[in-house]
């Protein structure tokens, strides 16, 4: 499958574009820990914070953050010190919010708006970091053409790093008052799950405009297909791992938070991983 010559997938990008558009204009309002960003030069988003030391030192670094929303962690990954940092979104409101941002905080970032199966041709060059995290899987209807794509940004000895959602966690239905139950695919499937969503997954501030294109497509891929697809695509996986953590709680009733690692299963966290780390390199 070729995901954006498909007349199906067309739609599906073309209605995710328009939720993400509105869902940028909730979380801008909200806070998004943006003005925190913006007040203090050194401050690094929570959502990077736990890899920081995994990714190391970035000075002089050309990288590339995928699916950046709202730019927030590719701050944090200019504050490390990269030299070349590029953010990639499909919503030009995620984009044009990214920009204000970064230019509030000082930081050189260029944005590109561009779906990322389209990001090869959208970008010049090739990176030493490919990084993509957290709500960016679920997005993509064919996780090879993706790995594809991932493959052919990383320059030569340059690295991949992901950490998302598991697709174990993805598999549990929204409806857990009869427990934690296996009710949506785990793997991944040609037609997506299409969802009315009124609401993010931050809480929205009062004065934040609602979410009028409520349609959008997600898709689970099991972490069989995702290991597969970068190492097909060429990639040398270097660390694997599952994580008991996420950074949102779906079940607040099941979920505790816990400073600094994120939201986990109040009674026996390790029953089911939550997000998983995927670090790759690719061969000189
Ligand atoms: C959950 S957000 C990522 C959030 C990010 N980790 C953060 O901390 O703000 C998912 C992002 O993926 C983007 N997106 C969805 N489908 C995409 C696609 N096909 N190509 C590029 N970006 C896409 C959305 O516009 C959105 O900004």
């Amino acid at each position: 499958m070729t995901p954006h010559t498909s007349p199906d997938s067309t739609t599906w990008f073309e209605d995710n574009r328009k939720n993400w558009d509105d869902r940028a204009a909730v979380h801008r309002a909200s806070g998004y820990g943006i003005p925190e960003l913006i007040e203090d030069s050194e401050a690094i988003p929570s959502t990077l914070a736990p890899d920081v030391d995994r990714l190391g030192d970035l000075r002089g670094a050309a990288v590339i953050h995928l699916q950046c929303h709202l730019g927030t962690d590719t701050v944090g990954l200019s504050r490390l010190g990269a030299s070349r940092v590029v953010g990639v979104d499909l919503s030009g409101a995620s984009i044009a919010h990214a920009r204000e941002i970064a230019e509030a905080c000082a930081a050189d970032i260029e944005y590109v708006e561009a779906n990322v199966y389209d990001a090869r041709s959208a970008v010049e060059g090739s990176f030493d970091l490919v990084y993509t995290s957290i709500g960016v899987l679920c997005w993509l209807p064919d996780i090879d053409a993706w790995a594809r794509v991932v493959a052919s940004l990383v320059s030569p000895g340059g690295r991949f790093f992901i950490r998302d959602d598991h697709p174990m966690f993805m598999a549990v239905g929204e409806d857990v008052s009869d427990g934690l139950r296996i009710d949506q695919p785990y793997f991944q499937l040609v037609s997506p799950l299409t969802w009315e969503d009124e609401d993010s997954y931050i809480e929205a501030a009062a004065e934040a405009p609602k979410i009028v294109h409520t349609r959008n497509h997600q898709w689970n891929h099991s972490l069989g297909e995702i290991v597969t697809a970068l190492v097909s695509a060429g990639l040398v996986i270097d660390v694997l791992e599952e994580v008991p953590y996420s950074a949102w709680a779906p079940w607040p009733e099941l979920m505790v938070e816990d400073e600094g690692r994120g939201y986990r299963l109040r009674d026996r966290p390790e029953r089911l991983p939550l997000q998983f780390v995927i670090e790759a390199h690719r061969p000189e």
